[in-house]
């Protein structure tokens, strides 16, 4: 573990996880697991968020209470697995401004390719958090945090479930700046791209496609 890359090793995230992994697990579950752990993760990934104080009285007396501070964080998807990971982080942050981004992985080359980008507004001044459940080559992580940072964020960072160690050293190249929180780090990359032994394709699980 690094400061690039924080393996969150929570119990009931392990848990999640290893159900997630199984492939006996139905649509339906995986889908609320994935819901229940973006929680967990989402947690962790806003760790460092700024806060500032606001004076409030409670029953007793006055006091200077944390609150968060500056602009509302900016959710970024990566479609379109990454929004499966949207709805609990909603759930947990509901002010959160969300945008996507739409990158689909050409079979051949493994290389990303862009067909959709909608982003908030002053990206520069808020957390930008891009979620996508699988980081496997990296490639296409990287290229999002491309179009993140040419439309002006600055605080970036990269959420996903299970990582490759292909993927973090990708992202590490490419965006030293970007810490990466994960569930698990996991062996490697087969062939086909996919993260083995991982959990399959995270879409086509989330959504019962295939
Ligand atoms: N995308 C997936 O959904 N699964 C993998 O294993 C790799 C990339």
């Amino acid at each position: 573990m690094s400061d690039h890359l924080t393996i969150v090793t929570h119990p009931l995230v392990q848990h999640k996880l290893t159900l997630m992994r199984d492939k006996d697990t139905s649509t339906a579950s995986f889908r609320q697991l994935l819901r229940e752990i973006s929680q967990l993760l989402a947690y962790e990934v806003t760790r460092e968020m700024a806060t500032t104080t606001k004076q409030i009285e409670t029953p007793l007396c006055a006091m200077d209470a944390p609150v968060l501070a500056g602009r509302k964080l900016a959710l970024v998807s990566i479609l379109r697995a990454g929004n499966g990971l949207l709805d609990g982080i909603l759930e947990l942050i509901p002010s959160a401004r969300v945008g996507f981004v739409g990158l689909y992985r050409d079979e051949e080359t493994l290389q990303p390719v862009q067909y959709y980008c909608k982003l908030p507004s002053e990206l520069d001044e808020r957390l930008v958090i891009a979620v996508d459940p699988m980081l496997a080559t990296g490639n296409s992580s990287a290229a999002a945090v491309d179009l993140l940072k040419a439309a002006g964020a600055r605080n970036i960072r990269f959420l996903c479930l299970l990582a490759a160690p292909e993927g973090v050293a990708r992202m590490k190249e490419a965006h030293p700046d970007v810490p990466i929180v994960t569930a698990a780090l996991d062996e490697r990359l087969n062939e086909l791209g996919y993260i083995v032994p991982g959990l399959g394709d995270a879409g086509d699980r989330m959504f019962g496609t295939r």
